[in-house]
């Protein structure tokens, strides 16, 4: 069994951050989701293990992944030249792949419980592709599927006007070499890629056994600013422990989990936990409040945050109240002198700004 890790992809959805980071490196609790997905295969005992990636942003990838040797797998990079979709990036991967089965993980999702126990059930069983579900409140925005009494799925459609269920596909799926088959039979959808909903759908009309399973453990889409808060809420909740490695002085209090690492310094500031606070932060004469994480030397000054992500090298000073807010890497959010109510804003391309 290998695996393939699909980081590619334009990652339009999370501008204006990921026009300098790959989207699957944006990190959530100071990790990149990567990093997390890694474990996941590494837990179900995968070793060989391809990555596809896109020539804008491979560099940085494997410069955080390197050999895999982290993870105990063995990473073999696939360059994507175009994100021509899910299906096309099986395919570029074709020759690594070989006759294998395989498990297929989208680089931007979270899942809550690893992959061990699908994988294990793939390998015994005789299914051509078992993919995971999710029930969510809102089908029409995801890929769906239709199961029937036995849990085999009958058919799947892409963004259903009328839903045939509120099951949807999370980013995790598990294939044998019977896919590749299907998706030499597929054409490019109307938005022009090769989609692997299609694929798995010619793989059903081909008589292919496909089975749905159901994912009782949280599942996170960390494409858009939202949900990526939402991924950094979940994940300090259910990861961050009391570890406390940098400095605090005699005037600061730290309630609760908060994750303080290496050369850190808090100064006469409250951290209310779950919090996370990266290598060589300064907080001074601040609050930093739940669901907030701190990225590496980034510095902040008399102000007030509350579930907030803050990636590295940035500055807050002066700011009373921040919240629910994304603020990528080298940014400053400073507090002008001759203010009279006026904004000074200096943002970049597809940046948002609520006031
Ligand atoms: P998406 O989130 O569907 O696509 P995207 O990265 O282009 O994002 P956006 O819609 O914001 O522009 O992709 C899911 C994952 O698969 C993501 O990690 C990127 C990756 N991917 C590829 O590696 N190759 C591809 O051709 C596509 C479409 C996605």
């Amino acid at each position: 069994m290998k695996a393939l890790v699909l980081s590619g992809g334009k990652g339009t959805r999370l501008r204006p951050l990921t026009h300098t980071i790959a989207k699957q490196l944006v990190p959530v609790a100071n990790r990149p989701i990567l990093g997390y997905v890694m474990n996941h295969l590494q837990d179900a005992g995968i070793k060989e293990t391809g990555v596809i990636v896109a020539p804008e942003t491979m560099d940085e990838v494997k410069k955080y992944l390197g050999d895999g040797s982290h993870w105990n797998l063995e990473i073999t990079y696939i360059t994507q030249e175009q994100p021509l979709g899910l299906a096309h990036a099986v395919k570029t991967a074709r020759m690594f792949l070989g006759d294998d089965s395989f498990v297929m993980y989208l680089g931007d999702n979270l899942l809550g419980s690893g992959i061990s126990s699908a994988v294990k059930a793939f390998q015994e069983g005789e299914t051509d592709c078992r993919i995971f579900l999710k029930k969510v409140s809102d089908p029409r925005a995801f890929g769906v599927a239709e199961l029937d009494e036995q849990g085999n799925i009958i058919r799947l459609v892409e963004k259903p006007k009328i839903p045939p269920s509120d099951l949807a596909l999370v980013g995790v799926y598990l294939f044998s070499r019977a896919i590749h088959d299907a998706i030499d039979t597929i054409k490019p959808s109307w938005r022009g890629e090769l989609e692997i909903t299609d694929a798995i759908q010619a793989l059903i009309q081909a008589g292919g056994h496909v089975k749905g399973e159901i994912l009782d453990s949280w599942w996170l889409d960390t494409g858009k600013k939202d949900d990526f808060l939402a991924a950094n809420t979940t994940v300090l909740d259910q990861y961050i422990k009391r570890i406390i490695k940098g400095s605090t002085d005699t005037e600061s209090t730290i309630e609760g989990r908060v994750e303080i690492e290496e050369g850190a310094k808090i100064t006469k500031s409250t951290i209310r936990g779950p919090v996370v606070i990266g290598k060589g932060a300064v907080i001074d004469n601040s609050f930093i409040g739940p669901y907030s994480s701190i990225g590496d030397n980034t510095f902040i000054k008399d102000s007030v945050i509350e579930h907030v992500v803050i990636l590295k090298n940035s500055r807050v000073e002066g700011v009373i109240r921040l919240e629910d807010s994304l603020i990528g890497r080298n940014a400053r959010v400073t507090k002008g002198k001759r203010l009279r109510g006026a904004l000074r804003l200096m943002i970049g391309d597809h940046s948002q700004v609520e006031i």
